[in-house]
């Protein structure tokens, strides 16, 4: 199941863990196989199963991933709330684009704070893909080599991507930066955490050392904060604030950019 929505493992959250690896046992679903991942964590939890135990919990799937498979209640409401406290919200974007929205946690309380005319995904995890386009209406693009190629240059007023850039290579990440800041529009904002720096102290370095990686060796991926501001910064988006967010034994560092008018 690895590092997807799981993320790392908490020594207190193992139990819970192996738990959902039962129950996914139990219930004969595998996990879902990105169809075009290249590298980096080519698996997402499996839609059925995650689906069925949300039910059985009395959860939406979104709390379901927070307080049940992370260990984390209420991180992905408090991620919107902070958001929305910046402002990102507050200009009503009419179209959004958002990167791996996987299970749809952070996309459902999007739709919640705006109400914009399109909302287009990109996701690798075609079950999810699926869900989504028929449950909120979302219209999914194809994926191809982390390229937004169908979207056309400066037309999305914001652009998003929560918890994907700790699970691509940095080749991907790189190729899907610049494709983020062709088709933000002039005005319009671009929102993803990486797991930079400042999120890494030596304690935390040491709790990923000891208690991450399920599996996939290559989760959580790490990225220097400069870098991002000094690559977006080159592309006309400079960082108008970040914060950080749970993220398995540590967390993640939120980014927001503004694209010069
Ligand atoms: C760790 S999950 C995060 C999902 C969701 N954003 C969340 O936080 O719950 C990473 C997501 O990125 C998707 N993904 C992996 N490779 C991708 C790619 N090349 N393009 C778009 N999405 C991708 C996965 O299928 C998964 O949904």
């Amino acid at each position: 199941m690895g590092g997807c929505c799981v993320g790392a493992v908490g020594k207190s959250r193992s139990a819970l863990k192996s738990g959902v690896k039962r129950l996914v046992a139990r219930t004969g679903f595998d996990i879902v196989r990105s169809t075009d991942n290249r590298g980096g964590v080519d698996e997402f939890i499996p839609f059925e199963a995650t689906m069925r135990a949300a039910r059985s919990a009395g959860l939406s799937v979104g709390d379901y991933i927070d307080e049940v498979m992370n260990g984390t209640p209420g991180a992905t409401r408090s991620t919107i709330e902070e958001l929305a406290a910046r402002g990102v919200f507050a200009a009503g974007p009419d179209t959004v684009l958002e990167i791996g929205p996987g299970s749809g946690r952070y996309l459902e309380l999007t739709l919640k704070e705006c109400a914009p005319g399109r909302y287009e995904i990109y996701e690798t995890a075609q079950p999810w893909a699926d869900h989504l386009v028929e449950t909120f209406g979302v219209v999914a693009r194809p994926v191809a080599g982390f390229s937004l190629a169908p979207t056309p240059d400066a037309s999305v007023d914001l652009v998003l991507a929560h918890k994907v850039f700790n699970t691509l290579t940095f080749l991907g990440t790189s190729r899907y930066f610049l494709e983020m800041a062709r088709v933000v529009r002039p005005g319009g904002r671009i929102v993803f955490d990486a797991m930079t720096e400042t999120c890494l102290g030596p304690d935390t370095m040491r709790a990923w050392a000891a208690e991450g990686g399920t599996g996939h060796d290559s989760y959580p991926a790490a990225l220097p904060r400069g870098t991002c501001v000094d690559l977006f910064a080159s592309l006309g988006c400079e960082l108008e604030g970040s914060f950080l967010a749970p993220m398995g034994v540590g967390t993640t560092e939120v980014l927001v950019f503004a694209k010069a008018t």
